[in-house]
């Protein structure tokens, strides 16, 4: 396995699974995410946070029991013995020798190739806003009910949180995905255990939602199949709970405004970002 085993670029580098499973074919507790733009995330990294950046982030996978099970030293002895690396860590970081291949300059390595996964700028929404496309009307008042333009039309508050230009804010919120009678009844405690305050359980980091039409299933555990079904979640209410965010209430959308909004989110989908030649299997 390797970190592309989870992250490819075809579903803008999620699995498609609810949940991914490691190299001992165990299952591991959450959904896979999108690479794209993580460069931007500088609010931590993780449905929770508990990465500072991509370097410390890098280091985590290689040694998690579900997920590629190894260790470091091992990593690094691979390298060393490796036909191609040797070469490639000299002429990326200027080592003399190959024993001065170390995990942090492995981690600094993936960092900079994650760097390159970023958006084309390309979306029909981005050439709708320089003018080079228009929307259809459909596109156009889902855009319209998502940013909260008109007072002709529903305000769905999907903006306040997945807010231009990357579609995040990159907080930590509770958008009632799970019901939980108390803070302590979360199953997946997310952003509280990272902070250790009980007012962030149940909370996770806001994904962009570029290429969304991309990466089905959705949510932290791979819950919701579809985004009609992302959209029904959001215009019942979400499920009760004591810290989830006031914007998560019932939105009165018709079947219609729900399209709409499906609509606009396909605007979102940047398939020259994911076919970059620079990022695709080397091998
Ligand atoms: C077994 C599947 C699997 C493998 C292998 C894997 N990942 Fe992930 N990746 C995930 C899952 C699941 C998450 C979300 C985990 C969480 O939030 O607890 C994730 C999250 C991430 C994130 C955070 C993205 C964000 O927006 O915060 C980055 C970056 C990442 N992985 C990079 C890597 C790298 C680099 C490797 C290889 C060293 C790798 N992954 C290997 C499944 C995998
Ligand atoms: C209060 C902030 C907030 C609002 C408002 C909000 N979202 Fe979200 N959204 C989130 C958070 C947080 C998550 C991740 C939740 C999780 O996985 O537990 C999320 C997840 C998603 C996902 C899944 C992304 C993925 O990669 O799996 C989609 C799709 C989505 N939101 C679309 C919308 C749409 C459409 C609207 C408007 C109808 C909306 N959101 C309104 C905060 C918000």
């Amino acid at each position: 396995m390797s970190c592309s085993s989870c992250h490819l670029p075809e579903f803008s580098f999620t699995d498609g699974k609810a949940k991914s499973l490691g190299v001992d074919g165990l299952l591991g507790k959450r959904s896979s995410m999108s690479l794209l733009d993580i460069a931007f995330s500088y609010k931590g990294l993780f449905w929770d946070g508990r990465a500072k950046n991509m370097e410390e982030q890098a280091l985590m996978p290689v040694i998690d029991p579900v997920e590629l099970h190894e260790t470091w030293p091992n990593v690094v002895e691979k390298f060393k013995k490796h036909n191609d690396y040797p070469v490639l860590f000299r002429k990326a970081f200027g080592i003399k020798s190959k024993d001065e291949i170390t995990e942090k300059l492995a981690t600094k390595a993936i960092a900079q190739f994650e760097r390159l996964i970023i958006s084309s700028g390309n979306s029909k929404y981005d050439r709708f806003l320089r003018g080079e496309v228009l929307l259809d009307d459909d596109e156009l008042d889902g855009f319209d009910m998502f940013f909260n333009n008109t007072f002709n039309l529903p305000d769905a508050q999907c903006g306040h949180c997945h807010n231009a230009p990357l579609f995040t804010t990159n907080d930590y919120f509770n958008n009632g995905l799970t019901a939980a009678a108390t803070l302590n009844d979360f199953v997946d405690k997310g952003r509280g255990v990272v902070t250790g305050i009980a007012l962030d359980n149940g909370k996770f980091r806001v994904p962009t939602l570029r290429n969304i039409a991309l990466t089905a299933p959705y949510m932290h555990n791979g819950s919701i199949l579809t985004l009609e079904d992302v959209v029904d979640h959001y215009s019942r209410g979400g499920h009760p709970s004591i810290n989830k965010d006031p914007l998560i209430t019932q939105v009165v959308l018709t079947s219609r405004q729900k399209q709409q909004l499906i609509k606009f989110l396909h605007t979102l989908t940047d398939t020259a970002a994911i076919r970059n030649p620079a990022i695709q299997n080397p091998f």
